[in-house]
C-alpha cells in the first residue's frame, strides 16, 4: 500500500511522501503520543506486542533485560507524580524496560557456570542495547494496532525510588519507560534530520559548516523563544561556567543579533544544562553500585 501524506508546517517539510509499503509508512509517520483515550489495552493485543518486542534481536541470545508491565492505577500515579509527567498516569498501560543480569545470574548458578556480567562493561553497555533494542520493536508493534507512545527517560533520575516502587532487585536497573495507549490525538510527525546528514557514505565525513547550518535550521523552523530576561540570565550563567566570560559574551551577542534564542542555545543552555549534566555522573555510578553493577570498578578475580 503506498500512500500519499502532506506534513504541516513547523512540523516536517510540507513535500508530499510516498511510501514504498505500510512498514516504512508507519516508521516515517511515527511520532510521540502523550495524550491518550481512557480506552484499555486488551491483553490479546498488549500480548501480541510484548512477544514481538521480546523476539528482537539481543546480544548473544541471552536477553539480559526485563520489563515490568504497569497498569495498576495506582502505580501508574506513583510513576508521573515521581516524574512529574501526567500522561504516564493517563497511559493505560506503562513498560518499564530494565537491564536484568539477575535472572542469567541465577541461569548461571542453576548450571554451575562461572559469571561475572554485571563486573563486565562490555556486558553491561550490550544489555543498555538490547533493553533499547526490544523497547523500539515494542514501539513499533504497538503502533501496527494503532496503539501511541512515549519514552520517558526521567526514571534514570529516580533511579532509588523506581527500585523501591517496582521491587527491582539486585542485578536489575531501570533503563527507559515507554507509556502505551490509544491516541487521542494524533501528532504530527516531527521534523528530523535528513538521511543526507545523518547517513555517511563509506566513511564519517563532517559536513561543510554552511551545510550542517542548513540541515539545523531546516530541522528547527518552527523553532522560535523569545529571549525574555529570565532565559537570557540563566544561559548567560550556564555558558559562563561552562565557557567562560568569552563564551558568555558570544552567546549573549548572538541573540542581541537574531533578536532570539536559538535552537542549540535552548537545548544545551536552557534545557539539558550543560554545566549540570555531567555532576551527575558520581552519583549515577553510585546508584549503580547499589543495584549490583560495579563494572567500573577494578575488577579482581577470586
Ligand atoms: C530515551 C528517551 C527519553 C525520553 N524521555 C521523555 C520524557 O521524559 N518525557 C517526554 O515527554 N518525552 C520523552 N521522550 C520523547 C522525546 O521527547 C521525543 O522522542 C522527541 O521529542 C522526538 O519526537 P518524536 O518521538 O515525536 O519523533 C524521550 C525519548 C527517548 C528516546
Amino acid at each position: 500500500m503506498a500512500s500519499k501524506k502532506r506534513a504541516k508546517p513547523g512540523k516536517r517539510p510540507t513535500t508530499s511522501r510516498r511510501y514504498p509499503n505500510p512498514t516504512i509508512e508507519l516508521l516515517c509517520e511515527r511520532a510521540s503520543v502523550r495524550d491518550f483515550k481512557a480506552k484499555k489495552i486488551p491483553a490479546r493485543v498488549l500480548g501480541h506486542i510484548l512477544e514481538a518486542g521480546i523476539h528482537s534481536a539481543t546480544g548473544g541470545n541471552l536477553q539480559p533485560y526485563s520489563i515490568v508491565k504497569v497498569e495498576s492505577p495506582a502505580t501508574k500515579a506513583k510513576l508521573a507524580e515521581m516524574c512529574t509527567q501526567a500522561f504516564i498516569g493517563r497511559a493505560p498501560v506503562d513498560l518499564l524496560f530494565c537491564i536484568d543480569w539477575r535472572r542469567n545470574e541465577r541461569w548461571a548458578r542453576l548450571d554451575a557456570a562461572p559469571f561475572t556480567a554485571t563486573q563486565s562493561f562490555r556486558h553491561f553497555w550490550i544489555s543498555m542495547q538490547d533493553a533499547v533494542i526490544c523497547a523500539q520493536s515494542i514501539e513499533t508493534a504497538a503502533a501496527s494496532f494503532g496503539i501511541g507512545s512515549c519514552y520517558v527517560g526521567t526514571v534514570l533520575d529516580l533511579v532509588p525510588k523506581v527500585r523501591r516502587l517496582l521491587r527491582l532487585p539486585r542485578g536489575v536497573f531501570p533503563v527507559v519507560l515507554l507509556c502505551l495507549g490509544y491516541p487521542k490525538t494524533r501528532p504530527e510527525p516531527r521534523a528530523k534530520l535528513g538521511s543526507g546528514t545523518v547517513v555517511h557514505d563509506e566513511r564519517y565525513r563532517d559536513l561543510p559548516g554552511a551545510e550542517l547550518r542548513r540541515a539545523f535550521d531546516a530541522k528547527y523552523a518552527a523553532f522560535k523563544l523569545e529571549p525574555t530576561p529570565l532565559f537570557l540570565e540563566r544561559l548567560e550563567r550556564v555558558c559562563r561556567n561552562v565557557g567562560g566570560a568569552p563564551l558568555a559574551r558570544k552567546a549573549l551577542a548572538r541573540v542581541k543579533r537574531t533578536g532570539r534564542i536559538a535552537p542549540a542555545q535552548h537545548r544545551f543552555g536552557l534545557h539539558y544544562v550543560a554545566d549540570g549534566m555531567p555532576l551527575g555522573n558520581e552519583r549515577f555510578l553510585e546508584l549503580m553500585e547499589q543495584a549490583g553493577f560495579g563494572w567500573f570498578r577494578k575488577y579482581k578475580a577470586k
